[in-house]
């Protein structure tokens, strides 16, 4: 499935800026990109009227809530905002197969309610903002690079619809959960960008090379003297590392 989408479906820019700084970036990027991502600061702020409003100019969305809290609650919160039509929301591993399976049914139960189609529920692992020495503070005793592969398969089995993880860590998550799962790495940065606060990045090329489905590209674009020329080229080389 996810081997049949073109360069331009598998891109998507995050908004991580004020409302009236995303719609104008949605303005114009509208001809361009397809993908929307819109995360907790955003979302706390605008509500469900900025999803609206995007989705209003033609994207798709990609929630990132990173839903976390007993299954009833999260139950709840995905139900809610499935109702918008979102396309992809995302939820934390680590609160468990009992919360994963009630965000996905909550996914579910949501978009009937309105007739929309259910969002794809992916799943983040472990945080990149955490080492092993934070997961060793939590009581975690493995190394990050055991500790993934297992809330990988914990998600699979959940019933979610693909991971969330690092460009770096996407080619073993990729030959874990089959062809067709997502796999979305965010930490990907063309040769000419600034690298910002990302220090475990790939290129664009690299990333899809090393079996992501979705790249989530922020700044390179946002922040960008010509927003829309950044996501072409992008786009470009994206094109070069499919063909
Ligand atoms: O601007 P930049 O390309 O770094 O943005 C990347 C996006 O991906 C941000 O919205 C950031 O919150 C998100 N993200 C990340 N690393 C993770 C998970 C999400 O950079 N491990």
């Amino acid at each position: 499935m996810t081997v049949e989408l073109e360069p331009k479906d598998r891109l998507i820019v995050a908004l991580d800026c004020g409302a009236t700084e995303a719609v104008q970036l949605a303005h114009a990027l509208r001809a361009t990109v397809r993908w929307l991502k819109v995360g907790m600061t955003l979302f706390y702020q605008e509500g469900p009227a900025i999803v609206m409003e995007l989705q209003r100019l033609g994207y798709d969305i990609f929630l990132d809530l990173k839903l976390h809290d007993i299954p009833h609650q999260v139950s709840g919160a995905a139900h809610a905002v499935s109702g918008l039509g979102v396309q992809m929301l995302t939820v934390h591993a680590s609160g468990g197969e009992a919360m994963m399976r009630s965000a996905c049914e909550g996914a579910r139960s949501g978009a009937v309610l309105t007739g929309v189609k259910p969002p794809s529920v992916i799943a983040v692992t472990v945080l990149t903002s955490m080492g092993d020495d934070g997961l060793s503070s939590i009581g975690v005793d493995r190394p990050a690079e055991a500790q993934v592969p297992l809330l990988v398969d914990l998600a699979m089995s959940s019933g979610v619809d693909g991971i969330v993880c690092s460009p770096l860590e996407s080619a073993g998550v990729r030959a874990s959960i089959g062809p067709n799962a997502l796999v979305v790495t965010p930490g990907v940065r063309p040769e000419w960008s600034e690298k910002g606060d990302q220090n475990r990045i790939t290129t664009p090329g690299d990333a899809l090379s090393r079996g992501a489905s979705h790249l989530v590209i922020g700044r390179p674009i946002t922040a960008a003297s010509s927003p829309v020329e950044a996501a072409r080229r992008i786009i470009a080389e994206m094109e070069g590392a499919t063909r």
